[in-house]
């Protein structure tokens, strides 16, 4: 760890649509946190898919496991001193408060941007398919989101970029005392290498 940096043990709980920002802003948090010498680990809905959820599809029941599955090892990390970051679409709002009730230091970010804009955007392809009725129970589309009623943090990643986003969620880091930067060390270390996708 740096010199003058020291954090908690916690659990950044990325929720929002397909396309939001989460892995984005997620990865970024998390190159920030990295480069203070952080213990860090993103747990992505898209990855844990293909290992720990592998097989779940996206009914109700196979979204919500998936959710807790990743809560669970959120919970492992966050508990053992780690800063743990889940970035899945999270739909159902019960489900994710079973997770806060489970992890004691819980926050959980809504990346929130207009269905227009993720239409336009459509970066893997999928929201087309979905309008088209090739892709069924597609969330946001043909499948419920239930957004947070009272999130730590809300971004906006149509007005923002990445770094804003960041910056938002840092300041509420902070102002819970799950990290803590001393001034001197202040923006002159982070440094984040190219996003790996
Ligand atoms: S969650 O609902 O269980 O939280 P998760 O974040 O793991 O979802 O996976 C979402 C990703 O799966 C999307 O970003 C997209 O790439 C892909 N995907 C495939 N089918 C669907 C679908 N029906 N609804 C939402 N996402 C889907």
């Amino acid at each position: 760890m740096q010199p003058g940096f020291h954090h908690k043990g916690f659990t950044v709980w990325f929720t929002g649509l397909s396309g939001a920002g989460k892995s984005t802003v997620s990865q970024t948090l998390e190159w920030r946190l990295r480069s203070l010498g952080a213990r860090v680990e993103v747990l992505d809905g898209d990855v844990v898919r293909t290992h720990l959820s592998k097989g779940l599809g996206f009914s109700k029941e196979d979204r919500d496991t998936n959710i807790k599955r990743i809560g669970f090892v959120c919970r492992l990390l966050s508990q053992n001193g780690v800063v743990a970051i889940a970035a899945a679409i999270s739909p159902y709002r019960e489900t994710r408060d079973h997770v806060r009730s489970q992890i004691e230091h819980f926050v959980e970010v809504y990346a929130r941007c207009p269905l227009e804009t993720l239409v336009e955007r459509d970066v893997k392809g999928l929201y087309k398919k979905a309008l088209a009725g090739e892709i069924k129970e597609f969330t946001g589309v043909s499948d419920p989101y239930e957004e947070p009623l009272a999130p730590e943090v809300i971004l906006d990643t149509h007005l923002e970029t990445p770094e804003q986003s960041v910056e938002k969620i840092w300041a509420k880091l902070q102002k819970l005392g799950l990290i803590n930067q001393e001034d001197r060390i202040q923006e002159t270390e982070v440094r984040r290498p190219e996003l790996r996708v």
